[in-house]
Order: structure tokens, then sequence, then C-alpha cells
């Protein structure tokens, strides 16, 4: 696609017509599936997976643990729309394709959105493990020109000046509260806090780290806002879940290396230091391993939406 073009809205919807059987082409709720949280993919019943290359105006996922499906299918009788593998900026996408799927969704009928990720903690009350839902987000790159509303309005009835400091739907948080009580999960698995989205791909460094703690996110990750501001600006509900895959390396301070390297010169033994950090094959194994936890709760929250 010309990166100019318009969006392509009428071709997707028209491929999706041919390849979805329609009790399925309305789906009530859209769910995008975070790093390693795929697995949510084995939970729809008479599922159809459609590859994003099959899609005009899709592009791939390139990151390792994403795959690159749109699935389409039941969570009990309500028929959803799964995104198995998503787009970020970091990749190289503009930011109009990473939100594409979101409008497509949209245009499908969605009305509620529910959005999984995987989050380093900054908060050091979360324990890695913990789901976090989401009320609030600090966007440094919103705040300084990387928005994906920026530009022409793509429908000029949305509203120029979007208000966001409702984006996270009280009454989906209060369902993953209840979803959580009817599966008898423990108080500590589930916490709520904000979410501190950074472009990546980079880590943080542990002055950043305690940047973002400072100005009160609990998590920090590289996804996710993109697809909420879009969802919003197409009046959707949203609801976000972070899984903490990892602590935020946020040391006290600095062990100095002046008062080291002065101590052996005075012929003293010093203890050997090594720098913590963070690797993506933590954030995926923690992924698979607390995928069922997601993947009950985000069923559950789907069954009340469905009956509501
Ligand atoms: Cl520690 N940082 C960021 N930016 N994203 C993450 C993460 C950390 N852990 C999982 N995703």
């Amino acid at each position: 696609m010309h990166p100019d073009a318009p969006l392509p809205f009428a071709e997707t919807l028209s491929v999706l017509q041919t390849l979805v059987p329609p009790k399925l082409l309305s789906p009530r709720v859209g769910i995008i599936c975070g790093s390693g949280l795929s697995g949510l993919g084995g939970s729809l019943k008479e599922v159809v997976l459609i590859s994003y290359d099959r899609l005009p105006g899709f592009v791939q996922s390139t990151v390792p643990g994403h795959k690159s499906f749109l699935a389409f299918g039941l969570i009990g009788s309500v028929p959803v729309v799964a995104m198995l593998g998503r787009f970020h900026p970091y990749e190289g996408h503009k930011l109009s394709s990473v939100v594409y799927p979101v409008r497509v969704m949209a245009k499908m009928g969605v009305k509620n959105i529910i959005i999984t990720n995987a989050a380093g903690a900054l908060n050091p009350n979360l324990a890695v493990g913990t789901i976090v839902v989401v009320h609030d987000h600090i966007a440094l790159p919103n705040l300084t020109g990387m928005n994906p509303l920026l530009g022409p309005q793509i429908d000029s009835s949305y509203s120029r000046f979007l208000p966001i400091s409702d984006a996270y739907s009280r009454s989906l948080r209060r369902l993953v509260f209840q979803a959580a009580h009817q599966l008898s999960l423990d108080r500590e698995a589930l916490a709520e806090g904000t979410y501190a989205w950074v472009s990546g791909p980079t880590y943080e460094t542990a002055a950043e780290g305690r940047f973002l703690r400072a100005a009160g996110a609990d998590v920090v990750g590289m996804s996710t806002v993109p697809e909420v501001l879009a969802a919003r600006e197409e009046g959707m509900n949203v609801m976000v879940l972070s899984l903490v895959t990892n602590m935020v390396v946020i040391p006290e301070g600095y062990k100095s290396v002046r008062e080291e390297v002065e101590a052996e010169l005075a012929g003293k033994v010093t203890e050997a230091v090594v720098d913590e950090v963070v690797s993506h094959e933590e954030v995926l194994t923690l992924g698979r391993e607390k995928g069922d936890l997601m993947k009950a709760l985000v069923e559950k929250v789907v069954e009340f939406i469905g009956n509501g």
C-alpha cells in the first residue's frame, strides 16, 4: 500500500465477508492479545483464523512471541474477534497502521474492546505474575507529538479534541473484579494501576524507571495506548489488562565505581557488582505461565458482556 493511500476499509471488510461465516461477522467484543498471550485463540469455538497478509491494510507482526492472525469465534455463545499478535510503532509501523485493526473492528460493530499486554512493574508492591486492571495512562510519546490521532481526521463526525480522562471504562473494570470473584482468585492476583507507554524497543534505564515511577506509573510497556486512543475515538468501551512479567530494574542508587577503584588501590578486596537487566525471554516465559489466568478472566468478562 502506498504510504499516503487512503485506508482500505471497504477492501478489508469485503475480504472478511468472504472468509468469515455470517454468524461470526458481527462480533460483540474485540480482543487484542499481547506478548505470549495469544493462547486466548485457543478459547474460541468454531474459530476461523485469517492471516494478516490476506487483509488489506494489515501489516505483519514481527516480534518473537507474536502471531499474525485475526481470529473470529465464539466464547460461550458470544461472537468475538481477536488479534493474535499486534503491531507496535517500534517495528517501524506507522501509528495509523498500528491502530487500523481497531478501526476495522469498529466498522464491524464492535462496541467493547479488551486489550492485554505484558508489562514491567514500576510499583514495588506488584509481584511478577500480577494482572493489573489499568485505570489510567501516562504516554510520553503522546505528549511530545507521537499520537495516532495526529493529522487529518478519518471521520469528520469524530471529536477533534478527544477527552481521554475517562478512557478506561469503569463498568468494564468492575466486571474484571466480579469475574475474579467468580473465579475465586486470590486478592493479590489482581491489582489496579496506571500504565506508562514508552516507544521502546529499548527497555528503561534505571533513571527512566525512577522517573516514570515518580510520575505515578505502576507498570510500563511498549504497546496498547495507541489502540486505546483509536478505540475511544471510534466510541468503544475500553478495558486493559497488563500482566506483570518482570520488575523494572530500579536500584536505590548507584554504587560508586570511584570508591570501588580507590578501595582496590588501597589494597582492599571489593565485592564484584553485576548490573541487572531484563530480557524478552523472561517476558515471554511469564506470559506463557500466566496466560491461562488472563484467558480465564477475559472469558468471564466476555460472558458478562454477552449477558449484559
Ligand atoms: Cl521492563 N519495560 C517496557 N518498556 N516494556 C516491558 C517491560 C519493561 N517488561 C515487559 N514489557
